[in-house]
């Protein structure tokens, strides 16, 4: 305390440093949740810089006070969330999984949810229906269907006149059968194609006039496969990365228009994606048939009708509380500086940085000893055999 009591430098800081600390105590009432959290580091740079004050005296303290100061003011802005007040969202996808809990979660929250649905007469919409409050609209809606989408901005842009259109989550989306990319069917990567990536730029392309007028917000649910490569998802991860792409881009060039975008990559979630054993069976009898004699006969039956087992191990990866996502989607939604990518779920982000920072052969080493499980396509078994033979 000599430093401090010494120097009327240190008397001004220990001024200033409270000054600060009382007014960003006050600051900002709209602030998430985590109350105790906030007020935490509200009072750190009044306390470390108190602190250094008194042991580094004037000069030191007052550059620690500022660095915490900086540090401190960029975590708590990444928190600010505007309020929800009567902001309207369009969700596509909504009948089940991700886009179901998420229009509910939303309703909840006091927005008017736009829920569009693949079958606005099946269970997923009947049951939104019930649950939700009287905000909540459901829309017919297949993204791949122009006269669809179109009717559906006709609708929106009429109820939303007043208040405008804030978001646009597109969350629909199919995974196909995960298989080798050298055995899935072409029109498996069309059909990923088509629903991913070309539904979710038609659909954006449609209500961006929307979204510029109200300087809102776009959200795309793209996946933990679109963002770094994983065995088995040839379709379905290039499909995601196609959209993970256009969103980076129509991130810079939105910009100006001050319409922020996000892309959120989730990893395993547990939700209607995988499909049903029914499903499977056709998935991989349509595979079979349509690949070479001899390409089938290297892979092998049993490997080709194994194929499916993937989905049996897929529920102990994938996380049945979806609530990392939706709270993703809503920080994207209303944070006054949403990221640009959201990664929630197990594994997620640690993959990425593998990707990015490891060099390649290590990503892949990686991958492979996650996968350890597969089996082997029958060619390879017989050579394998023969090798230890020798
Ligand atoms: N679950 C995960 O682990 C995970 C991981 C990464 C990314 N994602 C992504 O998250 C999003 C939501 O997936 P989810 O897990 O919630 O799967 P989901 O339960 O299958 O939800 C996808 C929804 O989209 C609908 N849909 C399919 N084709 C459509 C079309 N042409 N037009 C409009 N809607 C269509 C589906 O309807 P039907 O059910 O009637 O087919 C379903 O309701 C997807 O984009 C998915 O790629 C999920
Ligand atoms: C597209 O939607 C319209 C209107 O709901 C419907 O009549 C039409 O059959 C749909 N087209 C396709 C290809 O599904
Ligand atoms: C989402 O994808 C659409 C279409 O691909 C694109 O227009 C939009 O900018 C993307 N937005 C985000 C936030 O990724």
């Amino acid at each position: 305390m000599d430093a401090l009591s010494g120097s009327p430098l240190g008397w001004l800081c220990l001024g200033i440093t409270a000054l600060f600390g009382v007014t960003m105590l006050c600051m900002d009432k709209r602030i998430l949740a985590e109350r105790a959290n906030v007020l935490v580091w509200r009072l750190l740079p009044a306390l470390l810089g108190l602190l250094s004050v008194a042991t580094l005296g004037a000069g030191g303290g007052l550059v620690v006070f500022c660095a915490v100061c900086l540090v401190s003011s960029a975590y708590l802005g990444g928190r600010v969330l505007l309020p929800v007040g009567d902001k309207a969202v369009l969700i596509t996808g909504s009948d089940t999984g991700i886009g179901h809990a998420l229009a509910k979660y939303l309703d909840n929250l006091g927005f008017v949810v736009f829920a569009g649905v693949l079958n606005k007469d099946g269970p997923g919409a009947e049951e939104l229906r019930q649950t939700c409050s009287q905000r909540l609209s459901l829309l017919q809606l297949d993204v791949t269907n122009v006269t669809q989408v179109k009717e559906a901005y006709l609708e929106v842009s009429e109820k939303v006149q007043n208040t405008g259109l804030w978001g646009v989550v597109n969350n629909a989306g199919i995974l196909g059968f995960p298989a080798d990319g050298e055995l899935l069917p072409m029109s498996m990567y069309r059909r990923c194609m088509e629903v991913n990536f070309f539904g979710a730029v038609e659909l954006s392309k449609t209500f961006l006039p929307l979204l510029r007028k109200s300087q809102g917000r776009l959200v795309n649910i793209s996946s933990m496969a679109g963002g770094i490569p994983l065995p088995r998802f040839a379709a379905y991860g290039a499909s995601k990365a196609a959209l993970s792409m256009f969103s980076g881009v129509m991130r810079q060039e939105l910009s100006k228009w001050g319409v922020k975008v996000a892309a959120i990559h989730p990893s395993g979630f547990r939700t209607g994606i995988e499909g049903t054993p029914d499903l499977w069976d056709k998935q991989t009898k349509e595979l079979m048939e349509k690949l070479q004699a001899d390409t089938k006969q290297d892979y092998g039956e049993d490997y080709l009708l194994g194929l499916k087992s993937y989905f049996l191990h897929m529920p102990m990866h994938c996380d049945a509380d979806l609530s990392p996502v939706l709270n993703a989607v809503l920080h994207a939604l209303l944070a006054k500086r949403p990221h640009g990518l959201y990664t929630p779920g197990k594994g997620a982000y640690m993959s990425l940085c593998i990707f990015c920072y490891f060099p390649l052969w290590f990503y892949d080493f990686f991958m492979s000893k996650m996968a350890s499980t597969e089996s082997v396509p029958s060619a390879l078994r017989t050579s394998e055999a023969e090798s230890k033979d020798l």
